[in-house]
């Protein structure tokens, strides 16, 4: 029987084979995506760097001596790496238990193709298990949370959270999440809201999924 942190460590060896050579790599967070820096850090002369979407993802890289590109800087990030709290069957995900999902998405966006690498645990057949993050500008989160108690969830404030951009974070408990996409968008439209935890408009092109039975890679 395989430990979660070993089937971390399997999808996060498996996601190299997934890096061209010389490319600018998208670099998600999390645990799993630390340890995948750990293993960049072993062909990094085959790669011109990252692009990172967090302050704790840079400085991990930073440290293997990974050059970091501002994003604004780089014409191509054909591949960006990333894990999930909660991913589905169409690889619809919920991200954002790190409280970096706004960068998370926008690297994401500019990525050619988002692999996901996650444990099974993470694997689910209706997302919102997990409770979904929803990055909000600080003097929205009263009005924000009355929108979101309106479409069925049960919002708490993240206590003594910032996010890398000065908001604050909302996790929303209770949602049974049947129409990702449509949800994504109709949370996302609330003013004040930065961006919310679902990756459904741009989901996942590619999931690397470590199972006891093995690592199975899914599209
Ligand atoms: C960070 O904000 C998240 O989106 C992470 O990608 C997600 O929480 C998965 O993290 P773990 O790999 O630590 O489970």
């Amino acid at each position: 029987m395989l430990t979660q942190n070993q089937l971390k460590l399997a999808v996060a060896q498996k996601a190299l084979e997934f890096v061209p050579d010389n490319c600018i790599v998208g670099v998600g967070t999390g645990s799993t995506v630390n340890l995948f820096i750990e293993e960049l850090a072993t062909i990094k002369g085959r790669i011109k760097g990252a692009v990172s979407s967090s302050e704790a993802s840079t400085e991990r890289l930073k440290a293997h001596h990974i050059p970091v590109y501002d994003l604004n800087t780089v014409d191509e990030v054909p591949v960006y790496i990333d894990g999930a709290d909660e991913v589905n069957h169409y690889l619809h995900m919920i991200k954002g238990g790190g409280g970096a999902l706004t960068r998370e998405k926008i690297v994401g966006a500019v990525a050619n193709e988002f692999i996901c690498i996650a444990d099974e645990t993470k694997y689910v057949d209706v997302l919102g298990g997990f409770p979904l993050p929803v990055e909000v500008v600080p003097m929205a989160r009263s009005y924000v949370a009355r929108e979101l108690v309106k479409l069925g969830g049960h919002p708490e404030l993240r206590e003594h959270f910032v996010t890398d951009n000065g908001n604050i974070i909302l996790d929303v408990y209770r949602l049974h999440i049947s129409k990702p996409v449509e949800l994504e968008e109709t949370i996302n439209q609330i003013a004040g809201v930065v961006t919310c935890g679902l990756f459904a408009r741009r989901r996942a092109d590619v999931l690397i999924l470590g199972r006891q039975s093995g690592i199975e890679v899914l599209r």
